[in-house]
């Protein structure tokens, strides 16, 4: 019967169009919504918001990671990829309300390693095996772009086959360009958030989300595998908020995603506000896998921060990435940009067997090679 209406043109139509009535009576469940953007990668809007709400029932949140290992799986099998974490300076010219080493925080004590000493950092990380280097910073304008690029060089130059990372905020067009010219790899800058209002909340009005944004496209533009990012429940985020960071995210096309929890620092505005949770970072990063296939999503240090399990939990749920920190022990506890931050106390050797562990334990195996990005031959 069902094969003679579909011959039949009229009947076809009418059987459509049924379809179609009955879709618009019943909305998509979070199972219907998963599948499809399992397959097709993308949602509309109300598609993203119904996954961003809660309540997730167990069996939504199985289906959501089951789906998320799978397609994780297929791209880059049980690897986790290790980066190895050098917290270069603590001094800021920016004032984040939700940030720990912002420019108005008089609580801290004040660093910058020295050429040698992140060089040092990089000897130790590479004879534990480390290929990829991070180079992180607050926006330290001690650190020129004639000094960021002599450290760059230096590092390409002992490292050929290391990848270089920076992640030192905003700079101009010519500065990213030559630190890519000095041997830059890759570059991490977070979004923070796609809605002005709310960046606004969260930033002083010296800094806007546009340039923000434009930094994003001008790093892609040079070549750099660029990461962008948010934190989940920053005082004030509303679901459509992140829905709007996901729809940025798909039109940048990012190499890497970094997102954690939102976790309040004592020393700021932010300091009564509750954190951002543990469900809600699993799901949105459940998400990012299905939406970015082969993107690089780490499972975050403030992942790690607010359950002792976090770290494992965001590898389950479709993370391919940690980052272990090798900076010297002495700054450690003053790059705190939350409260409660992990890693503060243990020894680049001590952390990397600890992961590797860690690892092993839920049926993944670290990786030490430089874990690119896979690019399409048609992809910038
Ligand atoms: N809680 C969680 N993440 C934070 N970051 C800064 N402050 C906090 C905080 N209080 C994140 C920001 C920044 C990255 C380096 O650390 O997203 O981009």
């Amino acid at each position: 019967m069902l094969q003679e209406n579909r011959k039949n043109p009229e009947l076809q139509k009418e059987f459509v169009i049924t379809e179609i009535m009955y879709m618009s009576k019943t909305p998509m469940n979070k199972i219907e919504w998963i599948q499809k953007l399992r397959e097709e990668e993308n949602l509309p809007s109300e598609g993203y918001e119904q996954l961003l709400r809660s309540p997730w029932s167990g069996e939504e949140e199985e289906f959501l990671y089951t789906n998320a290992r799978e397609v994780r799986i297929k791209n880059y099998g049980h690897s986790i990829y290790m980066r190895g974490l050098i917290e270069f300076t603590n001094y800021c010219r920016n004032d984040c309300y939700y940030c720990g080493i912002r420019k108005s925080n008089c609580h801290i004590t004040r660093y910058r390693l020295t050429k040698e000493e992140i060089l040092a950092c990089c000897e130790q990380g590479y004879r534990i095996g480390y290929r990829t280097f991070v180079l992180q910073g607050g926006e330290d304008g001690y650190f020129t772009d004639e000094r960021i690029c002599d450290i760059v060089g230096e590092i390409r130059h002992r490292y050929p086959d290391c990848a270089i990372t920076l992640s030192i905020g905003e700079r101009a067009k010519e500065s990213y360009q030559a630190f890519f010219d000095a041997g830059a790899n890759r570059y991490l800058l977070r979004q923070e958030t796609s809605n002005s209002f709310h960046y606004g909340k969260l930033h002083p009005h010296t800094m806007s989300m546009e340039h923000r944004q434009q930094c994003l496209r001008d790093l892609k533009e040079i070549g750099f595998q660029t990461g962008c990012g948010i934190m989940v429940g920053s005082p004030e985020q509303k679901t459509e908020y992140i829905v709007e960071d996901l729809m940025f995210m798909k039109e940048l096309n990012p190499h890497m995603i970094g997102i954690g929890p939102f976790i309040p620092h004592q020393d700021t505005c932010f300091a009564s506000e509750p954190a951002g949770t543990l469900e809600d970072t699993l799901h949105l990063l459940g998400i990012l896998r299905l939406m970015f296939p082969r993107v690089l999503l780490p499972a975050t240090t403030a992942l790690g921060s607010i359950h002792p399990r976090g770290r494992e939990m965001g590898v389950l749920a479709g993370a391919n990435i940690v980052m272990p920190n090798i900076s010297p022990l002495e700054v450690r506890e003053k790059y705190r940009l939350y409260d409660g931050k992990i890693g503060i106390g243990e020894e680049a050797v001590r952390s990397y067997q600890n992961l590797c562990r860690r690892m092993e334990a839920i049926g993944y195996e670290v990786q030490m090679g430089r874990g690119d990005y896979p690019r399409n031959s048609d992809e910038k």
